[in-house]
């Protein structure tokens, strides 16, 4: 691996129950000992992905950043909610500034970003180094683009129309075939293109059609068939 990323920001039950996760924000001396044999253990870049706290009236972002900053942690990802709060509401920024301004190592913060505008003015707040996307490029891998030409001061690219969405998203298709096989890669491909063709507007009933095809052949060949059809025409109509 060129990195590890420690993951101290997933909300999940089946998770948390396990003390891991972003349960572990609650126990900072356990993280502190995590940190630290991790770090001692590899030779490559350990970074780490937190929340700001265990609950909102617990934000302990800024302590456990010096913890990481202490363990030797290359750069701390920063989710601007709590463990208690999961997704609900909406991402706040205030903590993340508080731990950008106290520790030195990159801070890069998260949550509820969907736009250049948006990742500007939550840079322009925390202070951090940088943003992290997730669910708002899910489907939309080219926010990522327009972000960056914001950020870059270039003038930020136009949305690709349908034919270049389609063929982004079969590139990415038979990316994902490559990587994870013939057995795998149609199974993790369902969700990916479950996003892309939500966005694009295709109806669940074809979604549902995609879900049951099991070869990656049979899934390229459903998608060539939607991207050829017009907008309106869809194929389980
Ligand atoms: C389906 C899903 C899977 C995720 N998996 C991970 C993960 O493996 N590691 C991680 O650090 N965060 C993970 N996250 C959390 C995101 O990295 C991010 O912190 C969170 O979604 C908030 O950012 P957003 O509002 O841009 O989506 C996941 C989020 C979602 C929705």
């Amino acid at each position: 691996a060129q990195i590890i990323d420690i993951n101290m920001g997933c909300p999940a039950k089946k998770v948390c129950r396990k003390a891991a996760g972003s349960a572990l924000l609650a126990d900072e001396e356990l993280v502190a000992n995590i940190l630290h044999a991790v770090v001692a253990a590899v030779d490559v870049p350990v970074t780490l992905k937190i929340r700001t706290g265990p609950t909102p009236e617990r934000r302990n972002g800024v302590t456990i950043a010096r913890i990481a900053e202490d363990a030797g942690i290359a750069a701390i990802a920063v989710h601007g909610r709590s463990r208690a709060c999961a997704f609900g509401g909406e991402a706040e920024y205030d903590t993340i500034a508080a731990i950008a301004a106290t520790v030195d190592i990159p801070v890069w913060a998260n949550g509820d970003i969907d736009s250049p505008a948006k990742a500007q003015a939550v840079l322009a707040h925390t202070g951090a180094a940088g943003i992290m996307i997730g669910r708002a490029a899910q489907g939309r891998p080219w926010l990522c683009g327009q972000v960056a030409a914001r950020l870059g001061g270039r003038p930020v690219p136009a949305t690709p129309d349908r034919d270049t969405q389609f063929a982004v998203l079969s590139e990415h298709l038979a990316a994902l075939h490559a990587f994870y096989g013939d057995f795998l890669g149609p199974r993790i491909a369902r969700k990916h293109v479950g996003w892309y063709l939500t966005d694009a507007g295709v109806s669940a009933e074809t979604r549902r059609l995609f879900n049951r095809l099991e070869t990656p052949a049979a899934q390229l060949a459903l998608l060539a068939e939607l991207a050829a059809r017009q907008p309106t025409q869809d194929l389980a109509a």
